[in-house]
């Protein structure tokens, strides 16, 4: 199995460019599906869940052609589609449940095997299925009870929707779905994260009629059909807040590239609170590290605007070593603390208590072996390896390859003493 080898760094030093947003790029690939005509999607990241998706469209019957050097992935739906999505490529990424509200406008008819649940939660789909039940669809409930996805509906009729949770997947699925739906569909509290307004608005430029996105409530007016169009995927939030923090934990000097500040405001709210400084330039963003020690701040994660859960133990990874004590707060997920142990095999000594963890601060780590427990979690051992003592060894980085794209020579570029091993 691959793995990275990372020794101690000094001061991350240059500059970095940011790729196309795997959250942003995933939805708007399902979203292809809902196009006769072709659609040529721009910036995208060579990931592996980028992979992942364009192989599920394949299997689907969309014609996908995929072009890593330009970054480019061109998608034609026009042809007869599949209603079942395999379920040897939906266990390798849960966000294949993203073309369920596609599949169920082109066919009338979708069914998907959900995988089971994941490192960091069970990752229910419930706010998905009642937002389809509003819009008209039918769902098996015995198949349901088995793990299967087998939606129904002649056509789908807009609907007034309210989500218990702004949960990511079940706005974007709701939005897909009630965009060729008949009438006028408004979903309360909706998710806000920027990946919704990037998804909104490829929609908006195939010809659909959605406005609020980005709020807590989208109007979403059905029209009849969509056309083919080419669009920019936005910047990659999280991979920025994770080079941001590389730059901080380093006590470094990083102009960060093709990055949307207003997307991480929270994130970098709480750079400044550690002492961070950090300023728009006309061609980035400056995070510099130089001057003063890192101190410690208390996090609390939150859907959007809030702080981000994906840059949570990213950030643990600052505050491993920041001088004081501080409290992280994880309120998205059930359980996505598991790189609290891999952060303890590098003796952060950090205490967890259910939805909070406990973090002592001002700790010199020491390299060890350690895991990558999800993707954000991999990259945050990695940063972690960055000023441990000694070498960190971090195994299972095909998560990290599933969200960040050519991690090792974006971190070598700005002087990160890091190597992949592939066995
Ligand atoms: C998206 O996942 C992102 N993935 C996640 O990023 C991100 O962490 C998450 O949003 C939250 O921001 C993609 O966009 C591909 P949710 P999603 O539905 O849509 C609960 C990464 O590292 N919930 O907003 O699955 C759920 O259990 C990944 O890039 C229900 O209870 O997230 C979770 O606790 C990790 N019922 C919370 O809401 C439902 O019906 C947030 O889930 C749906 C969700």
């Amino acid at each position: 199995m691959a793995k990275f080898l990372v020794q101690k760094s000094g001061p991350l030093t240059g500059e970095v460019t940011i790729s196309g947003s795997k959250n942003a790029v995933l939805p708007i690939l399902a979203a292809t599906l809902l196009s006769k005509e072709e659609c040529v999607i721009k910036d995208v990241p060579a990931l592996r869940d980028v992979d992942v998706m364009c192989r599920l469209l394949e299997s689907l019957g969309a014609n996908v052609d995929v072009d890593t050097v330009k970054h480019r992935v061109t998608v034609n739906a026009s042809g007869e589609l599949c209603s079942e999505a395999p379920y040897d490529l939906v266990k390798m990424m849960r966000a294949s449940i993203l073309v369920l509200g596609a599949l169920l406008i082109r066919q009338g008819h979708a069914v998907i095997h959900l995988p089971g649940g994941c490192a960091i939660g069970e990752r229910p789909i419930e706010l998905h299925l009642k937002g389809l039940r509003a819009l008209g669809a039918t769902i098996d409930e015995e198949l349901l009870s088995h793990g299967i996805v087998d939606a129904k509906a002649d056509k789908l009729t807009g609907n007034d929707i309210y989500l218990d949770f702004p949960s990511v997947g079940a706005t974007e699925v709701i939005i897909m779905a009630a965009s060729l739906a008949e009438g006028t569909t408004i979903l309360e509290n909706a998710a806000q994260e920027p990946e919704i307004v990037d998804l909104a608005n490829f929609l908006n430029k195939m010809g659909a009629r959605i406005k609020g996105a980005g709020t807590d409530t989208i109007k979403i007016e059905g029209v009849q059909e969509f056309k083919g169009v080419a669009h920019h995927v936005i910047p990659d939030r999280i991979e920025a807040g994770t080079f941001m923090v590389a730059a901080a934990i380093t006590g470094g000097n990083v102009l960060i590239r093709n990055m949307v500040p207003n997307h991480l405001k929270a994130v970098i709210a709480k750079l400044k609170e550690c002492g961070v400084q950090v300023t728009m330039a006309d061609d980035g963003v400056r995070v510099c590290a130089e001057k003063q020690p890192i101190v410690s701040t208390d996090i609390k994660t939150l859907p959007y605007p809030g702080f981000p859960t994906d840059m949570q133990s990213p950030f643990m990874a600052l505050l491993t070593v920041a001088k004081g004590p501080s409290v992280v707060i994880e309120t998205v997920f059930e359980n996505r603390f598991m790189h609290v142990g891999e952060f303890n095999r590098m003796g952060a000594n950090i205490k967890t208590d259910g939805k909070a963890a406990i973090i002592p601060g001002g700790k010199s780590l020491q390299g060890a072996q350690v895991v990558a427990t999800d993707l954000r979690a991999g990259a945050a051992v990695v940063l972690a390896g960055l000023v441990a003592e000694g070498t960190t060894e971090v195994s299972q980085i095909y998560h990290i390859d599933r969200g960040y794209e050519n991690f090792t020579e974006k971190l070598r570029g700005i002087g990160a003493n890091i190597m992949r091993i592939d066995e």
